[in-house]
């Protein structure tokens, strides 16, 4: 039996299989290096970079919930320059794509950001952190359509690079900002960022996070991942990369019928890091055992009840 195909294309980007690690979940790569064979994943991307090294939130900023947790990191990082200078040497050694997250606050930080990463040697394609629900106005592009479309425009014209739009499901209809997006030049969407959740600390009446609210994420959100995902995919034409609670290939398999061109796996890293090549061999079996000579045959294929 010859091997099934499991590559996949995010516009021009190749990519082996279609499993990717999430941003924030995977640090720079270099951390998780001596755990996992990072070659057998589809490709990383690399935790949000903003122009200046920054500190992140106030502790605590993780706690568990049932069947996922809350993060309020608040895009700790050490900065564009110490990234190219400290980062990039280790992931050009990769045999896999690397997708570099891109944050900031304002526009021009963005830019700034995309500007410095947009000539640097190895990089595959950026993704675009326009939907941390960590800080200041860190939804505000993809809660707006007009200014989600704005900075992707914006960014289009400082980078020849594949530009990947991360959305936020913290919205009415996440179908709109995907259109605006894919209008203003995105190659590519990924759905969904976390979803707004606060515990408390009933022995001490405190929020369980020092930012008070955090972004809630793992298994829990799941469905609604999917459910953005099916929506998502039927309203733009370029390829989306499905996030939320993915641990197995068969939650992969789940978000790529809905329509998922891609997978990017993020909580379960915490649990078991190597569970991203776990879900590609569980990929490979399941074409086997399925008689599916190429994964991209099951991308958007669901059957809709009669
Ligand atoms: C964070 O650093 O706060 C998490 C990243 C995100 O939710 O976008």
């Amino acid at each position: 039996m010859t091997q099934p195909d499991l590559s996949v294309r995010i516009g021009k980007l190749y990519l082996e299989n279609p499993v990717l690690v999430a941003s924030g979940t995977f640090g720079y790569g270099s951390e998780y290096g001596h755990f996992v064979d990072i070659s057998l994943l589809g490709g990383i991307v690399t935790k949000t970079l903003t122009p200046e090294p920054w500190p992140g939130n106030p502790p605590p900023r993780a706690a568990e919930t049932a069947a996922g947790m809350l993060n309020s990191i608040g895009l700790q990082n050490v900065g564009v320059e110490a990234f190219i200078r400290e980062k990039m040497p280790y992931l050009r050694t990769l045999d896999t794509a690397i997708i570099v997250n891109v944050g900031g606050g304002p526009l021009e930080e963005f830019v700034y950001v995309t500007e410095r990463l947009a000539d640097c040697e190895g990089i595959d394609a950026l993704e675009i952190n326009m939907s941390c629900p960590n800080v200041s106005g860190g939804l505000d592009f993809s809660t707006d359509p007009r200014r989600a479309a704005q900075l992707i425009g914006t960014l289009r014209r400082v980078t020849s690079l594949p530009i990947i739009a991360k959305l936020t499901p913290n919205i009415t209809d996440i179908t709109e900002i995907a259109t605006h997006v894919e209008e203003a030049g995105a190659d590519a969407i990924s759905a969904i960022n976390t979803i707004r959740g606060m515990a408390i600390d009933i022995s001490t009446r405190r929020p369980k996070l020092g930012a008070i609210m955090g972004g809630l994420s793992g298994p829990a959100i799941k469905p609604v991942a999917i459910a953005a995902v099916y929506q998502v995919a039927k309203r733009v034409r370029i390829p989306v990369i499905g996030i939320g609670g993915i641990s197995s290939a068969e939650d992969a398999l789940e978000f790529m019928i809905a329509g998922a061109t891609a997978v990017q796996i993020g909580t379960a890293n915490f649990v078991e890091p190597r569970t991203g090549a776990t879900v590609v061999d569980g990929l490979a079996a399941w074409c086997t055992a399925s008689d599916v000579p190429a994964i991209r045959e099951v991308i958007g294929r669901m059957e809709l009840p009669s």
